[in-house]
């Protein structure tokens, strides 16, 4: 065999190695956040936890580090940290309902029998189909009637996926994610006896796509993906993802009251302001009454790099939702991710001089957990600066800031330093910080190579972050104004993958 020398060597040895393989050593990839094994990875399904097991299938593709003929992969955990990965669950058909790919879904109890609702997609068209699993969820049967929902209802649709399905008053019901051309995105409600024969209810609720872009904070799109209903500390909580002619936007939801066939909304917020960062979020109720939520933590380099690295999509990490006094959902990670932490740094509180930058030497790492209490005064700002390269040339600047006159303030993420390598997404993002009036913000950050995720007083922002240098280790803070560090402690974590991983288990 003859060497093409005209092939970049890493590439040429790429060439022949599995996605599997190829993923392990890509620096970008993240340890202790759930990947594929290989290939693709897009949104959460079928999450469920089930006689002690937590079950997370998702979005896949083992054959390719892109979107085409989706398969749901699977994996069980006992504390949502450590993950063993199961058969593929489903794969599209050789023909039928779900030949193109077996899209989002969901997994219920059907009187014992686990049941996965899920869109069975047969060229441009996606309808909901039913699978059986075995009493270990390991193999699953493709039921014969599918699809189970032969046609979206009439109208000029902009599409007709996801599907979100509870039992209630001895009924199944069903919301199936929507959008009506000219109006807005909607979630369609059915109801159903036994799962396979539904009968159209109508929308359970309406956005209204005519006014706004996606430019704001509150546009709803043109079609809801991922639709998720559920209630929490007694409040109804409609989430969905805002979807427009192909472009992923963000996740939203309504709080509101649902009753009878109808929600009634009340306000609307960003589930994360990391926007696509954060996007098809799923979530289920555990054994321990929590509301679990994991989403898609979407890519920020493109196609051929994508293609190069040989995987992509992360999951987040698994989150507790509650809701907040005012009436917000609240978000941590799960309280499990701390048995991960290992070497630790304690700092004593300290001042932030303004306009000074403070390195902290004993806390550098590509797998991280930082926790710090930060008290600003009017018109403060502290930006924790984490992935720093030796000579600063590559950075990251996560900014907490306060509003000089008001009890509001901002948190926003700054990339545009994060890679010197000019292809990745550097955008920023940003959100509204509520602040009480002592100006304290409880800051989380967790970094794990590519994948960063922060919690402000419970408010959320996922991010992805492509650091070149090696050395782009670095953590340090920041002040413009008078800032206060009361506390930061922070964790080395450790790796939950390690080595190359089946792509078909
Ligand atoms: C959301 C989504 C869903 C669809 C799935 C396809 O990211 O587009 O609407 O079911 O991904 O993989």
């Amino acid at each position: 065999m003859t060497h093409d020398l005209t092939l970049p060597r890493a590439r040429h040895q790429d060439a022949r190695r599995s996605l599997a393989e190829r993923a392990v050593l890509d620096p970008h990839r993240p340890r202790f956040h759930f990947t594929a094994p290989g290939g693709w990875l897009n949104d959460p399904n079928g999450l469920a936890h089930w006689n002690g097991v937590y079950h997370l299938f998702y979005q896949y593709n083992p054959l390719a580090a892109a979107h085409h003929r989706i398969h749901w992969g699977h994996a069980t955990s006992r504390d949502l940290i450590n993950w063993t990965d199961e058969p593929v669950a489903l794969v599209p058909g050789t023909d039928g309902p779900d030949r193109d790919g077996c899209w989002s879904g969901v997994l219920v109890d059907d009187g014992g029998t686990p049941t996965l609702v899920y869109s069975g997609r047969h060229g441009e068209r996606e309808l909901p189909c039913v699978a059986t699993g075995s009493p270990d969820l390991r193999s699953w049967h493709k039921d014969p009637a599918n699809p189970v929902i032969a046609a979206p209802p009439e109208g000029d649709l902009t599409a007709f996926r996801d599907h979100c399905v509870w039992r209630e008053n001895g009924k199944w019901r069903q919301l199936v994610g929507s959008g009506i051309r000219g109006v807005g995105g909607t979630a369609f409600l059915y109801e159903s006896e036994d799962l396979r024969g539904w009968r159209y209810v109508g929308p359970l609720l309406t956005g209204d796509a005519s006014t706004g872009t996606a430019a704001d904070l509150d546009w709803t799109g043109t079609m809801w993906e991922c639709v998720d209903l559920f209630r929490i500390d007694g409040a109804d909580i409609l989430a969905f993802s805002a979807w427009d002619e192909g472009a992923t936007h963000y996740p939203l939801y309504w709080t509101g009251q649902y009753e009878g066939d109808t929600f009634t909304p009340r306000e609307l917020h960003r589930l994360d302001y990391g926007q696509r960062y954060f996007y098809a979020p799923q979530s289920t109720r555990d054994a321990l009454g929590r509301r679990i939520m994991f989403g898609w933590l979407q890519e920020g380099r493109d196609e051929d790099a994508m293609a190069e690295a040989g995987w992509c999509g992360v999951m987040s990490l698994p989150r507790v939702v509650t809701l907040g006094a005012d009436g917000r959902l609240v978000q941590a990670p799960v309280p499990e991710l701390a048995r991960l932490r290992r070497e630790a740094v304690h700092t004593a509180a300290f001042v932030v001089t303004d306009g000074t930058y403070v390195r902290l030497d004993d806390v550098a790492g590509d797998q991280l957990d930082i926790e710090t209490t930060l008290r600003l005064a009017p018109g403060a700002a502290a930006r924790l600066v984490v992935r720093e390269s030796v000579d600063g040339s590559e950075r990251t600047v996560i900014e907490v800031s306060r509003a000089a006159d008001s009890t509001t303030g901002t948190l926003r993420l700054h990339r545009e330093a994060s890679s010197l390598d000019p292809s990745v997404d550097s955008e920023p993002r940003y959100g509204e910080l509520p602040l009480n009036g002592d100006g304290a913000v409880d800051l989380r950050v967790l970094v794990d190579h590519s994948a960063l995720e922060i919690f402000a007083n419970g408010l959320a922002l996922a991010a992805r972050i492509y650091p070149t240098r090696p050395d782009a280790l670095g953590v340090g803070i920041a002040a413009v104004g008078a800032v206060a560090m009361e506390r930061l402690d922070a964790w080395q974590m450790t790796a939950v993958f390690d080595g190359p991983r089946p792509l078909w288990p």
